[in-house]
């Protein structure tokens, strides 16, 4: 997508493959800024911390991690002692293991001489496929936006979304935003409101700026105000991105959708997961039991980072000292309060049977 009018994507390799540049979204808003990765070391970082986030994202990076690894040295045993250090950078979105598995599962059968050629012919094959894969769910998505304005006849299609599911999230489109891009490429009038999406403000720092660069009319909004917006007819649907969705349909995704699932049910305002097939867990039933939920650091709930009048990024304490926080950095909705699924083949249904068929599609 676009960044001051150049596109632009999350991630690329160095011409001489010998490093991965990425978006170090940290910077953002205030600052666009590009990161080296060299090896492996450095891509767990960049997952870990944060530089890139996002389930297809985290993916992608940690594929070319791989290919890294396979710079220095392709045995065996240093391809999977990489895998088991970058799958440990965060637990929750699927995509991370499956990304790495993926990688082993096209090196280890090779001889170590054609391991390293192979490794990034296949990173770059996989975040090919992750463009390609949400530019199908931005066309599969966008029918639902054109029968909402054709009953607007003109007025904007009020999306609420939730945390980044946009391009910053994935290579390029995102999940959640790319019916949205279709939409206003189609010329659906559009306005989005943004969860701001307390603690790390992924809503507020990522998804208005990348929607701005865009020239997507939205508008940010507190966590909390959702529910009032939906009660009041200002939300005529919901599309969050996912983390994990487990075989019967249950969806983990960032802290605070499932108050907006809720809400949204509640309120009759149809609830849309954008899901590409690689964040669907097939060997996981129970959402809310099996996935496990990523606890972060307290800070980042006690402690905000902004810019000041000198245009400085400060970060400031926002609770009184020796005041405890918590941090689950990720919630799961139960499949019943999912309106449908926006997948790479099409509206699926948050159900088993729909699920498997969809697997068998794949
Ligand atoms: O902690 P983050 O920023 O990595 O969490 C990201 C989300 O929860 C996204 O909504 C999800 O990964 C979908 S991304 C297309």
């Amino acid at each position: 997508m676009k960044v001051d009018g150049r596109a632009m994507r999350t991630l690329w390799a160095t011409p001489g493959r010998d490093a991965l540049q990425v978006i170090d979204q940290r910077a953002l808003p205030h600052r666009l800024q590009v990161e080296r990765l060299g090896d492996v070391a450095a891509v767990q970082r960049a997952i870990r911390d944060m530089w890139v986030r996002g389930a297809p994202l985290i993916g992608a990076t940690a594929a070319y991690g791989i290919a890294l690894q396979a710079n220095v040295d392709a045995c065996d045993a240093a391809l999977r002692e990489a895998a088991a250090s970058l799958k440990a950078a965060r637990p929750t979105a699927v995509n991370l293991a499956w990304a790495i598995e993926r990688m082993l599962a096209r090196l280890l059968p090779l001889v170590p001489a054609q391991r390293r050629a192979a490794a990034w012919a296949e990173a770059e094959a996989l975040a090919e496929e992750d463009v390609a894969v949400n530019a199908a769910i931005g066309r599969h998505g966008l029918p639902l936006l054109q029968a909402i304005a054709a009953r607007k006849a003109g007025a904007p299609v009020n999306v609420l979304t939730h945390c980044n599911a946009g391009w910053l999230a994935t290579v390029d489109w995102g999940t959640a935003t790319a019916p949205i891009y279709q939409a206003r490429a189609a010329g659906v009038p559009l306005h989005v409101w943004v969860d701001e999406t307390r603690p790390r403000n992924q809503g507020a720092s990522l998804t208005a700026w990348e929607l701005g660069h865009e020239g997507v009319p939205h508008t940010v909004i507190a966590d909390n105000a959702g529910g009032h917006l939906m009660q009041h007819g200002r939300v005529d649907l919901v599309i969050v991105g996912c983390d994990r969705v487990s075989a019967r349909g249950d969806v983990c995704n960032k802290i605070g959708t499932y108050l907006k699932a809720l809400a949204a049910h509640d309120s009759g305002v149809p609830f849309y997961v954008a899901m590409p097939g690689s964040t669907l867990d097939r060997s996981l039933h129970d959402g809310r039991r099996e996935i496990p939920i990523e606890e972060r650091s307290a800070r980042e709930v006690t402690h905000i980072a902004g810019r000041n009048a000198e245009g400085e990024v400060v970060e400031v304490q926002l609770v009184a000292d020796g005041s405890a926080a918590a941090n689950p950095a990720f919630d799961v909705t139960p499949a019943r309060l999912v309106t449908g699924l926006i997948t790479e083949h099409g509206l699926v249904a948050a159900e088993e049977g729909a699920l498997r068929r969809l697997g068998a599609q794949a």
